[in-house]
């Protein structure tokens, strides 16, 4: 049994219509959260020299973009905020401003495209001068400060009209504070997608160019974000953000990271969203633009990877671009 000849893997691969009937996964524009970056500056938009095709919007832009997303049916777009400099301290104070650019960003989206979903970062990394997540005492990262700071901010995105909240900041206990302040403040509808298992990674390079944290940026996240190296720890993180209260989690960076993904799909009853970073966007457009692979086919190849790991969702840089494929 199940030797060749009477087996031959290949019969089922020789048509079209037998690929298409036998195949597991299909990736669809369901699946994609685009993740966009907004400016507060003047211009329209700004190139981002290490992720050539994406910009940062202007609020004007952005709304554009969301009735772009609108109109091709992606169901959620994640915004990330860079702001003025000038505007940046070591508390992150802007994060509290309720007419911040992200709350601004939040309203603009929701105007101009009421059908998407609107995800907002919760981390004080683009507001910090230090350019870390949370607030920091010395060379430490304060927890339990910074879970009050995020608390805060996660309450006034929720205001703006937010509907899904998403902690990036590794802090311990963080999502349970934030559930807590939600359901106290009368926001019991608003998600939480917990980036559970964040890893400190260098994939995350481009995207500190393009909110402007790069230069900021004083050490490493090491004390905070998880071990590249370490799986069961993904495990103990994810199983302690569902009993704290997260409706969604995460994986971050994407594509070296589809065992975690399967890894957890496997172990939990909960979506996982899967997070293709900055850093792997870059990797495929410079190979796309030198002529060593053929970037379409790479795009759309990765973001049906992360389907057969057992992702439901995938925030990606490339949602627009691929869901114009999609839709043929
Ligand atoms: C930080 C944050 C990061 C990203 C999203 N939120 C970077 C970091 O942890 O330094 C990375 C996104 C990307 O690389 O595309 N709160």
């Amino acid at each position: 049994m199940g030797i060749f000849p009477s087996t031959r893997m290949r019969r089922l691969r020789q048509h079209d219509w037998t690929r298409r009937l036998v195949r597991d996964e299909s990736l669809t524009v369901n699946d994609l959260i685009w993740s966009v970056v907004v400016s507060d500056t003047a211009n329209p938009v700004e190139p981002i020299a290490a992720m050539p095709g994406v910009e940062r919007l202007s609020l004007d832009a952005l709304a554009e973009a969301a009735k772009e997303a609108q109109e091709l049916g992606i169901p959620a777009m994640a915004i990330f905020p860079h702001i003025d400099p000038k505007l940046k301290n070591d508390g992150g104070t802007e994060a509290f401003n309720r007419d911040g650019l992200v709350p601004q960003a939040i309203r603009v989206i929701k105007d101009a495209a009421p059908d998407v979903g609107v995800i907002c970062d919760v981390a004080l990394d683009p507001f910090t001068t230090h350019g870390h997540d949370g607030v920091m005492d010395g060379e430490r990262i304060v927890n339990d400060d910074t879970v009050a700071c995020l608390v805060e901010q996660a309450l006034i995105q929720a205001e703006a009209g937010c509907d899904v909240v998403a902690p990036s900041d590794m802090m311990d206990g963080r999502v349970g504070a934030i559930r807590d302040a939600l359901e106290a403040g009368g926001f019991q509808n608003t998600m939480i997608l917990s980036y559970a298992a964040k890893y400190a990674s260098a994939f995350y390079g481009p995207y500190r160019e393009a909110i402007g944290s790069a230069a900021a940026l004083k050490g490493d996240k090491k004390t905070y974000q998880m071990d590249p190296a370490n799986r069961d720890e993904a495990l103990r993180e994810v199983e302690l953000d569902i009993a704290e209260g997260a409706d969604m989690v995460m994986v971050k960076p994407g594509m070296p990271y589809l065992d975690i993904v399967r890894s957890l799909s496997d172990n939990f009853a909960v979506p996982i969203v899967a997070f293709q970073v900055s850093g792997e966007y870059a990797m495929i457009e410079a190979a796309a633009a030198n002529g060593w692979i053929d970037g379409d086919r790479a795009m759309l190849e990765s973001l049906t990877c992360f389907k057969r790991a057992g992702a439901s969702g995938i925030i990606t840089y490339y949602a627009r671009r691929a869901a114009k494929l999609l839709a043929g």
